[in-house]
């Protein structure tokens, strides 16, 4: 099926709260920062962080929607430099959602293991100053709803990336799960570095493994 990817709106929001906490929660990372808190409530919380990415101008939130069901499906956030000239698509958020967007954690489950939230943002963000350059776009998430997932939704979502990048001539950077890491290879990324985030020495349990990876642009023929 040839899916259609537009931008997110403030009222996806819950939607895409869904799917983030539906597609990432077999992973370690949730029960390590939200010891005890239901599905309910993580989805809840992820959707009041929606409006602080819909609020970035470097951020574009995409969703694809099954045109059987209008249900939203997936969902992606590029990061694209405001200097490469994509226009930015700000939408006007309500008064509700810009309290959410000023500062969205005030809105966590509780107990929130910080420590491990912390040292989990600061992993990337030492990862992402090793390899990425202020010129290059970043696929900042993706994410299908389990039933959907093999059916070409998170492809749809990075070709609509791919094909900036390659018009810009840019490299695009991400950090791949191991589930991802396949999908992400057939679309032109190459591995430069694996992690191992270890949650025992924020008091929590498990290790989640991410491969830091880049793509260069095609060469314009
Ligand atoms: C990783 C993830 C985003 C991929 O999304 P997806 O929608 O399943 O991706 P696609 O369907 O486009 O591609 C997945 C596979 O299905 C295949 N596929 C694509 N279209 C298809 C179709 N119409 N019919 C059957 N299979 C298809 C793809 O070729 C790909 O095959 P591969 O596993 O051999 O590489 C999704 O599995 C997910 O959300 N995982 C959990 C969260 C996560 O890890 N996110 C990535 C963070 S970096």
């Amino acid at each position: 099926m040839a899916y259609q990817v537009e931008y997110a709106t403030e009222q996806d929001a819950s939607e895409l709260g869904i799917i983030n906490n539906d597609s990432f929660r077999e992973r370690g990372m949730f029960p390590a920062v939200f010891p005890g808190s239901s599905d309910a409530s993580i989805r809840a919380y992820k959707a009041k962080n929606v409006p602080k990415h819909l609020a970035d101008p470097k951020t574009h939130v995409l969703k694809v929607t099954d045109p059987a069901s209008g249900a939203i499906v997936g969902y992606g956030r590029w990061h694209i430099p405001t200097e490469l000239g994509i226009t930015p698509h700000v939408p006007e958020l309500s008064e509700q959602g810009q309290v959410y967007a000023k500062d969205p954690v005030v809105f966590a489950p509780q107990p929130m293991n910080m420590r491990a939230w912390t040292a989990f943002k600061a992993m990337l963000e030492e990862g992402r100053k090793r390899h990425a350059t202020e010129r290059d776009m970043m696929l900042d998430l993706l994410a299908t709803l389990p039933s959907y997932q093999g059916r070409g939704v998170g492809s749809a979502i990075l070709r609509w990336g791919c094909e900036k990048a390659d018009a810009l001539q840019v490299r695009i950077y991400l950090e791949a799960t191991p589930e991802g890491c396949p999908l992400y290879v057939k679309h032109g990324w190459k591995v430069v570095e694996n992690v191992d985030f270890d949650m025992s020495q924020f008091g929590a349990h498990g290790v989640d493994d991410f491969y830091l990876m880049i793509r260069d642009p095609k060469p314009i023929s």
